[in-house]
């Protein structure tokens, strides 16, 4: 009957002690039997390591996968696009790509709210090419005068996109901030502009073509009239 009660007293013994030397306070977790569990070994996202030895699981010492080569997030099939940054891609955007959602009336005003923020710097907001920062330097002012120009009037609508989504020369890309729905928005806008008539009326776009002079393809819906430009 001795061996229990030993073990027993042996046991409130460890108890005591462990409750009296490791006592959890407000800076001091107390004993921690399996840290593991409490502290996971989580990689920081974002982060690139380079202690190979430490972090030797992912392939160049990166903290996230990268998704497997052509996977498309659900709903963003419309960030594919089939046409390169080259010269080629250009000419073939603007032969073969083709506005395939239609853009309401409120659409199309989005379009001209986005083009204030991101584009009348250097074109202006009649597409005058006049924005302050073109004005101050002349490396960001286009060679045509201005969107009226037969030269954005004739301009294919899959090249205005293709532009926007790579930049141009001196024109950088914008498919950081629109979406390819907003790039089509801006891109109807552009056209709607080289339509502007003399007292600064715009037409309110039904659908455009693909043929090289989008003037012509562009369909102007003729019951909402015209809408005033805002100054
Ligand atoms: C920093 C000044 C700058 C800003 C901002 C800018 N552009 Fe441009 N853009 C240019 C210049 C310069 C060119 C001439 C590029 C060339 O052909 O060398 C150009 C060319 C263009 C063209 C003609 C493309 C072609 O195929 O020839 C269009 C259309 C256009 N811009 C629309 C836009 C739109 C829409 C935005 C806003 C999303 C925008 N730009 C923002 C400077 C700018």
């Amino acid at each position: 009957m001795k061996k229990p009660i030993n073990i027993i007293l042996s046991i409130i013994s460890v108890i005591s002690l462990s409750s009296c030397g490791w006592k959890a306070g407000e800076n001091d977790p107390g004993i921690e039997y399996a840290p593991d569990m409490y502290y996971s070994k989580g990689y920081e996202p974002m982060t690139q390591y380079s202690d190979t030895n430490k972090y030797r699981y992912n392939p160049y010492f990166m903290s996230m996968r990268e998704p497997v080569k052509g996977s498309v997030a659900i709903g963003q099939l419309d960030y594919q696009y089939a046409y390169d940054n080259t010269p080629d891609g250009y000419e073939a955007a603007g032969a073969g790509l083709s506005m395939k959602i239609s853009l309401s009336e409120k659409d199309q005003l989005e379009g001209e709210r986005l083009f204030g923020i991101y584009c009348s710097v250097c074109h202006g907001m009649m597409g005058g090419n006049d924005g302050p920062v073109s004005t101050k330097q002349a490396a960001l002012k286009p060679s045509w005068p201005n969107y009226q120009d037969k030269y954005i009037k004739e301009l294919p609508i899959g090249k205005i996109y293709h532009t926007l989504t790579y930049g141009k020369n001196n024109m950088g890309s914008y498919a950081y901030a629109l979406t390819p729905k907003e790039r089509w928005s801006v891109a109807t806008y552009v056209k709607r502009l080289s339509m502007m008539d003399s007292l600064g009326n715009l037409p309110v776009i039904k659908a455009i073509g693909v043929v090289e002079t989008a003037t012509t393809a562009a369909v102007i819906d003729s019951s909402k009239s015209i809408k005033k430009m805002k100054p």
